[in-house]
């Protein structure tokens, strides 16, 4: 298949790029670099042997989308474009609706003109909010907590919408929950801009030096140790998880969803002890008050995914703690000063 990936150069959209073309789809990668680098994608070649097209281009830019859209047939996109800051989208709220809903309203006025109709979307986990009802599943209602889980709420109606007005349009809804890890090569992972806001890349560069200690947030939740569980997911499953949707959506069409994620928890501190055995040295760590709007407990019920794609995660936290440090300790900086010691060790 040929294949546009939008948001390709990104984390997750690195992974599952070098997962289409190791599987021999063509990629063409649309990005604007706001958090990401094209270093990423020369990776991924590196990996693969395969070449990736990269078109620079922002989803607000309507021309630009119409123009790479216009260049070949594409039998689908992924779309992992968007920004995913909760914090950020606190404090910014019309940048995320801007960025992530507008941007994907264009995205699909330029397929439909384009006549591709078939679309993978980065949804979250976010979208249950702070819901008790776990494992969770796709039924579960949607409650997000924030303008960024909001944005992927918004965008899932919009997608459902479009879908029931018009039956050429086929549409996954992929609800990631905590994605970790790194491919096993340790030449990509992921490259957090500033402070990491999430929990596994912050233990991650605590491990190799670059920041002192992990903050716990909270060890006086309704749980065995008191620290929040999560469902970690490899970012490697996650990328399988596309393929297989992708597969699904060849052969029905309307809207679909999916949870990916493990159905396993784990807690904060299972993660950071998981981490120091990877590393080889325990992970320094204190604890802090609860972050506002954290859930207790948060883990999928993954059987949709099984049943319908025949797909489940196969990777657990002690192998994605593993890559996720033969990543980090092989590029302290991510790719700050690629080239350098990537990949070695
Ligand atoms: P990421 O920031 O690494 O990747 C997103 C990519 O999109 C970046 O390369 C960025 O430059 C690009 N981008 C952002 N806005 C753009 C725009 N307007 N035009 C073109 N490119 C743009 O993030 P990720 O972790 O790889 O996440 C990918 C997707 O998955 C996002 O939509 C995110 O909301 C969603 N998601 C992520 C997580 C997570 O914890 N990482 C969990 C659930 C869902
Ligand atoms: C995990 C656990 C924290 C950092 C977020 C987004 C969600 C999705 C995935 C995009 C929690 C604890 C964390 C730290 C800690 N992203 N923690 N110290 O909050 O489950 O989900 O990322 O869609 O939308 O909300 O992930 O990694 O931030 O936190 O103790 O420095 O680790 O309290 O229990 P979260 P996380």
């Amino acid at each position: 298949m040929k294949v546009l990936v939008t948001g390709g150069a990104g984390y997750i959209g690195s992974h599952t790029t070098l997962s289409l073309v190791e599987k021999g789809h063509e990629v063409v990668v649309l990005d604007n670099l706001s958090n990401s680098n094209p270093e990423a994608l020369r990776r991924v070649q590196e990996i693969s042997g395969k070449p990736v097209q990269f078109r620079r281009a922002d989803l607000l830019d309507s021309d630009a989308l119409d123009a790479v859209l216009a260049e070949s047939t594409f039998d689908a996109v992924i779309h992992f474009a968007g920004l995913k800051a909760v914090g950020e989208s606190v404090e910014k709220p019309l940048m995320y609706y801007q960025n992530n809903v507008a941007g994907t309203l264009n995205l699909l006025h330029s397929m439909g003109r384009a006549g591709v109709y078939t679309l993978v979307f980065s949804s979250s986990a976010t979208v249950y909010g702070e819901s008790e009802d776990v494992p969770l599943r796709e039924t579960v209602p949607l409650n997000a907590g924030n303008p960024y889980g909001r944005t992927k709420e918004q965008i899932e109606d919009i997608l459902s919408d479009v879908a029931a007005a018009d039956p050429r349009w086929r549409f996954a809804l992929l609800r990631y929950f905590n994605p970790a890890g790194a491919h096993e090569s340790g030449l990509i992972g992921e490259d957090p801009q500033g402070t990491p806001n999430n929990l596994v890349p912050f233990v991650a560069q605590v491990a190799v030096g670059r920041r002192e200690k992990v903050s716990v947030y909270g060890n006086d939740y309704p749980t065995p140790d008191g620290t929040g569980i999560r469902d970690y997911i490899h970012v490697m499953d996650l990328a399988e998880g596309h393929l297989a949707a992708l597969e699904f959506l060849q052969e029905k069409a309307g809207v679909f969803r999916w949870n990916l994620g493990t159905g396993k928890g784990s807690s904060v501190l299972e993660v950071i002890r998981a981490f120091g055995e990877a590393a080889g040295f325990p992970i320094p760590h204190e604890f802090v008050s609860r972050r506002p709007g954290d859930a207790a407990v948060s883990y999928a019920d993954p059987s949709a995914a099984r049943a319908d794609l025949g797909w489940s995660a196969t990777r657990d936290l002690a192998k994605m703690c593993e890559d996720h440090w033969r990543w980090q300790r092989s590029n302290p900086q991510g790719y700050a000063n690629a080239g350098s010691a990537a990949g070695q060790g």
